[in-house]
């Protein structure tokens, strides 16, 4: 049994059963499907790597209170679609306590679940599983129940498995920072590889196969690679469009290892030169996010770190003539929304947008302290349209963010990402290295 699952029951409270879903595979297009990728909450508690698996920890249980329901084995099955664990493989691999045939699930579940006060279970995300329990539950509503009732409480387990994802213990912090140096290196590949000509498309290629030989799974999302305007784009993933000398490009690319991601973004010129309007935009956004690396720290908060980002950027945004005004009156305005409009970053982990909550109240007054363990990204950007006539012209179409992964510790924090540099003479430095 996992030391995450061990914990896990340790928080489950007094007589009650949890059911925890493996994710499915979904169909890409007619009969093939996506690249499977597990269910984190459950790779996290039970490192089983296998679709249409369900784990029932049942801690009262004191024989099995760790049951894996798997594929069976099928010699026919196995040959088209891949190997799989089948029973023995899940008691003997992978520390269940039992094992039994994922047919047998929802004819089990009166006796998994009758009994207990409380369900640990997520609804609204496998509807499958959804129906088998409401058919459970329906059941014996009807029934005068003489022996044992359903339960009567039912627990989004995400509570517990949210914060307990959200503090990173030291082997986890490992796996990230595997993941980061991978990622880190295939962007410091990009910087000497791209050059003018070359298409978005080539430049994501070589990233994401330098990230496999390096012995990740793949990408932990997918990537962004946007040149000049592109990188406008928020979320622009097509990717298909060829980069233009005196352009900057965007990368937002990161590397999954072990199921943990890593999520990095650098932005630099297509001909290896910033311009002087480039600089400007670059040295501001920079200048940003190394003061909300320094404010990601314990005991600072994720919404303080927000207003501080804000209150940086709209001074930056006044610096470059992009706003005018009086700073409180701008940001009571919102006016930054117009050029950065989205978080300064996010929790990172097993997602790249990571589990655990970001308030400690319902009304999202309370914003979450910072602690160590925890992994956030900094990542602040501005992106100025290039139809903006508000906007000096010379900063039109060009789109900067840059984003590191955060570790925060005891006396402040470790930047895991710092392999591949942001320091523009440095990046220039190592392009035009590359170009002798
Ligand atoms: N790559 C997604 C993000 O930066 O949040
Ligand atoms: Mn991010
Ligand atoms: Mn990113």
């Amino acid at each position: 049994m996992r030391e995450q699952l061990k914990r896990f029951i340790d928080q489950m409270e007094e007589n009650s059963v949890a059911i925890i879903p493996a994710a499915h595979e979904k169909s890409r297009s007619y009969d093939t499907e996506y690249k499977f990728r597990q269910d984190s909450d459950f790779w996290y508690l039970t490192g089983f790597p296998e679709p249409d698996a369900v784990a029932v920890i049942d801690p009262q249980n004191k024989k099995s209170p760790y049951t894996l329901y798997v594929r069976p084995r099928d010699p026919l099955m196995e040959t088209w679609f891949g190997r799989r664990e089948g029973v023995d493989g899940a008691v003997k691999n992978y520390g269940a306590n039992k094992a039994v045939s994922i047919e047998k699930f929802a004819a089990d579940l009166p006796k998994l679940l009758d009994g207990r006060d409380k369900l640990y279970y997520r609804f609204a995300v496998d509807q499958t599983l959804d129906q088998q329990i409401l058919s459970y539950l329906t059941e014996q509503r009807v029934r005068r129940l003489k022996t044992a009732y359903p339960p009567h409480t039912i627990i989004d387990p995400t509570i517990i498995t949210g914060e307990m994802r959200l503090h990173k213990t030291a082997e986890e912090v490992e796996l990230m920072q595997v993941a980061a140096n991978i990622a880190a290196e295939a962007h410091i590949l990009a910087m000497k590889k791209v050059k003018p000509g070359m298409n978005e498309g080539q430049v994501e290629a070589l990233m994401e196969a330098y990230m496999k030989d390096k012995g990740a799974s793949g990408v932990a999302y997918n990537s962004i690679v946007g040149g000049g305007d592109n990188a406008t784009i928020l979320h622009y993933v097509e990717n298909n469009m060829p980069l233009k000398d005196g352009d900057l490009i965007l990368i937002d690319a990161g590397a999954e290892y072990k199921g943990y991601a890593s999520d990095i973004t650098r932005t630099f010129p297509v001909n290896g030169k910033f311009t002087e309007a480039q600089r400007e935009v670059y040295d501001v956004v920079l200048d940003v996010q190394l003061q909300c690396i320094e404010y990601t720290k314990t005991g600072n908060t994720v919404r303080g770190r927000q207003e501080f980002s804000i209150e940086l950027l709209t001074e930056g945004m006044k610096k470059l003539g992009l706003l005018k005004g009086n700073t409180k009156d701008l940001i009571k305005k919102k006016a930054y929304l117009k050029y950065y409009m989205h978080g300064v970053g996010h929790y990172l982990g097993l997602d790249v947008h990571d589990a655990g909550r970001y308030f400690t109240d319902q009304g999202a007054k309370n914003s979450k302290p910072l602690a160590p363990g925890m992994v956030l990204t900094v990542e602040p950007g501005l992106y100025i349209p290039a139809d903006d006539k508000s906007a000096p012209a010379k900063y039109r179409g060009i789109g900067i963010r840059i984003e590191d992964d955060v570790l925060v510790t005891e006396d402040g924090n470790r930047n895991l990402t710092s392999k591949v540099t942001k320091d523009p003479d440095e990046i220039e430095a190592i392009m035009a290295k590359s170009r002798k």
